[in-house]
């Protein structure tokens, strides 16, 4: 019985190492330990042997039937290996993935690098400066008086440190001549905010582009060369331009622009407020600064500053504002 224990377990281990796919391997299972198996028929005849010897050839069987069942496990994992390599073998790495779908730009994004794009090219730098801003830079340096609406809590957003979110980027202005001495030609594209109830025309939080000219000699006449250069190119030669006399505490004069051109409606659309910087906003900066290079008897500026969102919603005839920061793919997917 030895003897055949031996040549089963050389037989066993050369079939199943010889197996080489699942069906052949789950056979071999079957053909030594299943029910009827050989290992199992070999266990049966123990019953013919001598009791004295039943121990030794019982241990002979266990050992057997342990050998089977590692050899079966080995070349399972083995098989798996196999499979994967086989699989990995197969990869093309060479094939082009799946690509992304491409994205576009929002048409917010595409307004504003059309903007800058041509502001560059006239020579201005691109300027920033905090959301979080202080009373000073967004009120005080900017001449406005303490009892002025804007200030009011129901008009801008305080924190309870006093700073505030800056209610237009006018602020830009104040730190560009703060840390720099002139000329400055800047602009400032951003965001601003102010409490306004969102609704189909007005958001809490929309985008601006500032702009400041500060050098020697600089004139009205500059301010609308320029202003008046910078809406032809963004909307058409054939554009009309027209500047209303307005107020703002930071300019004097100061002027509205209203425009009127096909590709916002043929009806005269207000857009812009700009004017010559206010020599009390000079002062403002040079007492900050510590030095007179922003002395109003020696350099004049203009600035401007006008709201994207709005300009964007006409431009791509969308009915409310709202749409522009929802991210709802299926509206921005259209431009
Ligand atoms: N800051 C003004 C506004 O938000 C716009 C403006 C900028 C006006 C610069 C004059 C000069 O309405």
């Amino acid at each position: 019985m030895e003897k055949q224990i031996e040549i089963l377990r050389a037989e066993a281990i050369e079939v199943i190492g010889a197996a080489g796919d699942r069906p052949a391997l789950d056979s071999a299972r079957v053909r030594y330990l299943g029910k009827s198996g050989a290992v199992t028929a070999l266990s049966e005849g123990m019953r013919h042997v001598a009791k004295e010897e039943r121990p030794k050839f019982g241990k002979l069987l266990n050992d057997l039937r342990q050998a089977v069942t590692s050899a079966l496990e080995e070349r399972e994992i083995r098989m798996l290996g196999e499979a994967d390599a086989a699989d990995v073998a197969s990869l093309d790495l060479t094939l082009p993935g799946t690509p992304p779908p491409p994205g576009t730009l929002h048409p917010l994004t595409q307004l504003m690098d059309r903007a800058v794009r041509c502001f560059r090219r006239m020579g201005f730098a691109i300027a920033d400066g905090p959301d979080i801003e202080t009373e000073w830079h967004c009120f005080d340096a900017l001449n406005t008086p303490p009892d002025h609406p804007a200030r009011n809590e129901k008009d801008t957003f305080y924190l309870p440190d006093g700073r505030l979110l800056r209610s237009h980027t006018s602020t830009v202005q104040i730190r560009v001549m703060e840390e720099t001495p002139p000329p400055v030609r800047i602009i400032a594209p951003g965001a601003a905010y102010r409490r306004d109830e969102v609704d189909a025309t007005h958001l809490a939080q929309f985008t601006q582009m500032e702009g400041l000219y500060v050098a020697e000699n600089v004139s009205l006449a500059d301010l609308k060369g320029t202003l008046e250069f910078f809406f032809r190119e963004l909307f058409g030669p054939e554009t009309e331009i027209q500047f209303r006399p307005h107020f703002f505490p930071f300019t004097e004069p100061s002027y509205e622009i209203d425009i009127r051109t096909g590709a916002l409606g043929d009806r005269w659309m207000e857009l812009a407020g700009c004017g010559m910087v206010d020599p009390a906003v000079f002062e403002a900066v040079c007492k900050r600064r510590g030095d007179r290079v922003y002395d109003p008897e020696r350099v004049t500026g203009f600035a401007f500053g006008f709201g994207l969102d709005r300009l964007a919603m006409n431009l791509a005839k969308i009915s409310d504002i709202r749409m522009l920061v929802e991210n709802d793919l299926r509206f921005l997917r259209q431009f």
